[in-house]
């Protein structure tokens, strides 16, 4: 399913961002939209072609431990565990930043969120580029990340940047977001890698963070209650619901977990077959963009079991339904 991407192709992106140019970029998360980090202008025509506040700050892209020292203030003890075990992957640190790199790449705080992507590609032209790159996902402001090439055009149209296109993301799912904390670690956001991992890999406490509903100067935007939105109307459904005694009509829809629901009379889709949070996870964001263009005038979607990845897709479902977590 991967699609190759030639050399020459890389090459020409590299040069794009050179010239202070925006790229799209595959990752194995899901797709970004990159720029030099060390160019302001570049920077601040992410947030406009997102048409994202300036206050919710960017992820920087690095290919090695010598890109990464160029935009924090050395690697804390806490970190290098979290490094050794997870990258390049899709774990994201949010450390103490480099007063070098641009203010608007991490609007004004005095962090940086980093990570060292592991997709092959992303790789190649962090390489070819040979400097960190910021990229957020390559979605407007609010809605869904995209998964694929078709779904980064579905939210540029005509203003899609040059666009490297190597197929559907492995994950699906955006990085989990980390910060060291006293002993242990917070996480900002739960994402491709779970709480349960972490801890395995460290020996150290893991502290979920409440989401940080709509204050003004949040701590991880990203925690914002209404984000990764569909469209349309997303409503949860709690597992073990049946259609029976409830009303639905043909332009309902349904995204559901492990299991079919011939009842139901509007359009369904099953996260998984065989009730694997891993394949829900890359499924996720392909399938409620399907439902959200299919003509449903709401969504159903069903929760997940909430362990494992089952917390960072319940955590997407909550936050397309305008839910705050408890
Ligand atoms: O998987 C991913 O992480 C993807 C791919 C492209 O790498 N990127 C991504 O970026 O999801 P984005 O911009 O959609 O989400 C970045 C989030 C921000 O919304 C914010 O919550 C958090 O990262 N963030 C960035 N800098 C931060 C900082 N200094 N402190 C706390 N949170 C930060
Ligand atoms: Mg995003």
């Amino acid at each position: 399913m991967t699609k190759r991407v030639t050399q020459e192709r890389v090459r020409s992106a590299a040069a794009a961002l050179r010239a202070g140019g925006l790229v799209v970029m595959p990752t194995e998360t899901v797709y970004g939209l990159a720029a030099d980090a060390f160019n302001r202008s570049a920077v601040r025509e992410i947030f406009r072609l997102k048409g994202r506040p300036a206050f919710d700050p960017l992820i920087v892209h690095v290919l090695d431990m010598a890109q990464l020292v160029r935009v924090v203030r050395g690697v804390p003890a806490a970190a290098r565990g979290l490094i050794d075990a997870f990258w390049p992957g899709p774990l994201t640190l949010v450390l103490p930043k480099r007063g070098a790199l641009p203010a608007e790449v991490t609007s004004g705080l005095p962090t940086v969120a980093v990570r060292m992507p592991r997709h092959p590609v992303a790789r190649r032209l962090l390489r070819a580029f040979g400097g960190p790159l910021a990229a957020p996902s390559a979605n407007r402001f609010g809605r869904i990340s995209p998964t694929s090439a078709a779904a980064v055009r579905q939210e540029f149209g005509g203003k899609t940047p040059l666009l490297l296109d190597a197929g559907p993301c492995r994950h699906g799912l955006e990085s989990t977001i980390v910060r060291p904390r006293g002993a242990g670690f917070e996480i900002l956001r739960p994402g491709a890698i779970t709480a349960e991992q972490i801890e395995a890999a460290t020996g150290c406490r893991v502290r979920l963070l409440r989401a940080g509903h709509a204050s003004p100067h949040p701590e991880a935007p990203g925690l914002l209650e209404q984000h990764y939105a569909p469209a349309r109307p997303v409503q949860l459904l709690p597992m073990g619901w049946r259609v029976e005694g409830r009303r639905f009509g043909k332009r309902d829809a349904l995204l559901a977990f492990g299991r079919g629901f011939p009842a139901f009379p509007g359009p369904v889709r099953l996260l998984s077959q065989r009730a694997s949070l891993r394949e829900a996870a890359r499924n996720l964001y392909r399938l409620l963009r399907e439902l959200d263009a299919s003509g449903a005038r709401r969504i159903f979607a069903e929760v997940v079991p909430d362990r494992g990845l089952g917390r960072a897709i319940n955590d997407r479902l909550r936050r397309a339904a305008g839910v705050a977590r408890e």
